[in-house]
């Protein structure tokens, strides 16, 4: 079946019968039927809300099935779900070597909270693909990857990682958010743990904040079940709805933005401020082979540099927009903006771009007003 159609019927056996979509169950206590039951539930039988009823189990089941995951554990954002499965694969003592263009708030976590507990990180290139091996070390004891980085959309070579750190027993995790589970199928590829910040496009509509985590195999399923129950992790019965809600329609939704995003970049191209495209689906990437490789489609977000602009002109172009936003997140409805340069941090390589890095995440609107939008942002350059 596609993908397309399956996100028309997963997670659906936890509705009522004859109702499409789940009930939203709001309970701490669930009632057993004898005391016997209570410290010997019967299999399947949810024991407490903090595990979830029926809307969170149909939106585990939904996303394990998609991503043909061993066990999905839902976190209250995309962050936790990053910093969950790297968790789940390091102890005291241990390594982790981390893709240099990882979302800024799993590098902080990286570098300011996993040292307490006795786990350093070396930061690799963003583009590292079988050259990872002369990379690990005795206690190295995970890979951290981000595919394409959601700023600077650098390609890695999944599958060489994989079977590499596969032979030295060594986990691997990527933030998988730009694909949302659809157009990557990183488990597939063998990587161990994917995280995704569901926020985006599951979620769609910029009203919901949740994350997940998928596991390859069974061991794994394990060992983040353990975790994910024992640090306490929950999200609402409301919101799991939502993002559920939002799966319905991933696969148009994103085709929509990536199709758009392309027509925006082809426009951007030949302009004559813009410098470098950063899209993996376009030839002219740098990694667009292995793009091609190993994902089926795109997204609405990318990136572009200025090479004549400082900071005083991203914000003039930013601040000339009227229906790209101004503001955090991606995967929406509506289109947004960012310079990007204020946040970018590196430190394996230094592969800066000329001038200003602007980012785009296209939504639903018509391209052609967009351009007219982004038109009236270099006006506004220009006018100085
Ligand atoms: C690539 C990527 N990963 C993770 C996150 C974190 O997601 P959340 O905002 O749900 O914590 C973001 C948020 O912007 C992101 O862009």
């Amino acid at each position: 079946m596609k993908d397309a159609t399956k996100l028309t019927r997963i997670g659906r056996a936890h509705g009522e019968p004859g109702l499409v979509n789940p009930a939203i169950e709001r309970a701490s206590t669930v009632l057993f039927g004898a005391a016997g039951q209570l410290y010997n539930a019967p299999p399947g039988k949810t024991h407490y809300g903090r595990v979830g009823l029926s809307a969170q189990s149909a939106l585990r089941d939904a996303l394990s099935e998609l991503q043909t995951g061993t066990h999905c554990a839902l976190t209250p954002s995309g962050l936790a779900a990053n910093t969950l499965a790297i968790l789940t694969c390091v102890e005291a003592g241990g390594e982790v070597l981390a893709a240099d263009n990882i979302y800024g708030p799993v590098r902080g976590f990286l570098l300011n909270t996993l040292p307490r507990f006795g786990v350093n990180t070396r930061f690799v290139s963003a583009r590292i693909g079988a050259e990872i091996e002369t990379q690990i070390r005795e206690n190295t004891q995970a890979i951290v990857l981000e595919s394409p980085g959601s700023l600077t959309m650098e390609i890695q070579d999944l599958r060489a990682i994989a079977r590499i750190a596969q032979a030295r027993g060594i986990a691997t995790v990527i933030d998988d958010t730009w694909s949302a589970g659809l157009t990557l199928k990183p488990l597939e590829l063998g990587i161990d743990y994917a995280a995704q910040a569901l926020t985006k496009y599951p979620g769609g509509h910029s009203d919901v904040m949740m994350g997940a985590v998928l596991s390859r195999t069974e061991q794994q399923a394990q060992r983040l079940q353990q975790l994910e129950r024992s640090m306490g992790y929950y999200v609402s019965p409301d919101d799991a709805f939502l993002v559920l809600r939002g799966l319905r329609t991933l696969d148009l939704r994103m085709k929509r933005s990536a199709d758009s995003a392309l027509m925006i970049a082809d426009w951007l191209s030949a302009r004559s401020e813009v410098g470098q495209i950063y899209h993996p689906a376009r030839p002219d990437h740098r990694d667009h082979d292995l793009w091609t490789r190993d994902f089926s489609g795109a997204c609405g977000l990318f990136s572009f540099s200025v090479p004549g602009w400082r900071l005083k002109q991203s914000e003039t172009f930013l601040d000339g927009l009227d229906l790209f936003g101004i503001g955090y997140s991606w995967g929406g409805f509506e289109s947004l903006a960012i310079h990007c340069d204020p946040q970018l941090r590196r430190s394996a390589e230094d592969d800066r771009h000329e001038g200003a890095l602007i980012r785009l995440a296209i939504g639903m609107e018509d391209p052609s007003d967009l351009i007219a939008d982004l038109e009236n942002g270099f006006a506004a350059v220009a006018a100085g």
